[in-house]
């Protein structure tokens, strides 16, 4: 039996995607700066790494991420529920199957996008990882694969999943073409189907189903959101973060002023300083997932040659960051809230007390 009904499972009318290289558990701790409601991916870990690897270092993250969901890739269902069992004494709050990744290492182990041609298995996938969690399972996938690419065929494999009681649908609305195009390729060619991801929710609608694919701003997010339960945000999120600004607010109901750029900068300097003195690494694993803070604002470019160029190991990191904010206007380092809402920027506007932060000049 389904011990999370379509009604009680959490639903996030926002998230940001699982992309391998980009959401690690820095960029998943810069990002909760920014929103606190958004649920969180990590990337991609296959069920091999998980239960052969170094979990703690695949599987920590920081309390401060939640929510979080962690993406398993696997084609194995004993597989895929051991790595749950594994993982569960790390506090996830979700699990996600990777029905929708195209690369060729990917291919090779069977898993991925190429599971859509095989439902049953993604069924007997989830029903093992149910078996293992009493946290939600869901499951990213895509609209179609080459050879199956039409609705009806779609239908049929949310309709088998569904009846092994998955609690979400994420649905990146294009296909992939498995064989022909490089994974960067399949998330550009095959073209946009949002209408079919909208019917299918429409025709489903006990099914809690989100759509992924090239949605980069608030309006876009809204309209979405008229057709289906949550929007997946990929690219967009990791490149210009602050399109999350005011994503509580906007689509949470939450009350609270989001921080501003400068006091998420702020509050990430002792997190660095931490990781550094923890770990012996480079502050430049952290410092690159922050380069899109300032997208579209002047002063970015500088912003992104201090945190990119030559950095020593132990370089003082919040007087580094003062100097990378040299060209940032005041209003755009203390305005709270996205500046693609201007009513909202307006209303969480903090630039009159901006300068009681550290990093601020
Ligand atoms: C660099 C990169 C890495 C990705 N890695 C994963 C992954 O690990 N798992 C997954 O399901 N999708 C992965 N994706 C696909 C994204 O989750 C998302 O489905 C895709 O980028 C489309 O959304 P967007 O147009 O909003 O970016 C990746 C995408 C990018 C750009």
């Amino acid at each position: 039996m389904n011990p999370h009904p379509a009604d009680a499972v959490p639903v996030y009318r926002v998230s940001v995607a699982p992309m391998m290289e980009y959401t690690d558990r820095h960029c998943r701790y810069f990002l909760r700066r920014i929103t606190r409601r958004t649920l969180l991916y990590t990337e991609m870990i296959t069920t091999g790494a998980i239960i052969h690897g170094d979990r703690d270092y695949l599987l920590g993250f920081h309390p401060d991420e939640h929510p979080i969901s962690l993406q398993i890739g696997g084609d194995d269902p004993d597989a895929c529920a051991e790595s749950v069992r594994l993982a569960s004494s790390y506090g996830y709050d979700e699990y996600n199957l990777n029905v929708g990744c195209p690369s060729d290492r990917v291919q090779e182990g069977a898993f991925g996008a190429c599971l859509m041609a095989d439902p049953d298995r993604v069924a007997r996938i989830v029903a093992a990882m149910k078996s293992a969690t009493d946290k939600p399972v869901t499951v990213k996938h895509r609209i179609g694969i080459n050879g199956r690419e039409s609705y009806e065929e779609m239908k049929q494999f949310v309709e088998t999943v569904a009846a092994a009681g998955v609690d979400r649908l994420i649905v990146h609305a294009r296909i992939a073409v498995l064989g022909g195009l490089s994974p960067k390729e399949n998330r550009a060619i095959p073209p946009l189907r949002y209408a079919d991801v909208h019917r299918l929710k429409r025709e489903l609608p006990h099914l809690v189903i989100e759509i992924n694919g090239q949605i980069g701003s608030h309006e876009q997010m809204r309209e979405q959101l008229r057709y289906v339960d949550g929007v997946m945000i990929g690219r967009a999120a990791y490149d210009n973060p602050w399109l999350l600004a005011d994503v509580d607010r906007a689509f949470y109901h939450e009350r609270r002023v989001p921080l501003s750029r400068a006091e998420v900068i702020e509050q990430m300097v002792p997190y660095i300083e931490r990781y550094r003195h923890e770990t012996g690494r480079h502050p430049r694993a952290v410092l690159r997932h922050m380069l899109g803070l300032f997208a579209f604002q002047p002063g970015t470019r500088r912003w992104k040659q201090a945190l990119s160029g030559r950095i020593d190991h132990d370089v003082d990191v919040a007087a580094l960051l003062r100097d990378a904010i040299r060209a940032i206007p005041p209003d755009v380092l203390g305005a709270a809230g996205s500046p693609g809402d201007s009513s909202n920027a307006r209303s969480g506007d903090r630039s009159a007390d901006s300068s009681r932060v550290a990093v601020q000049r």
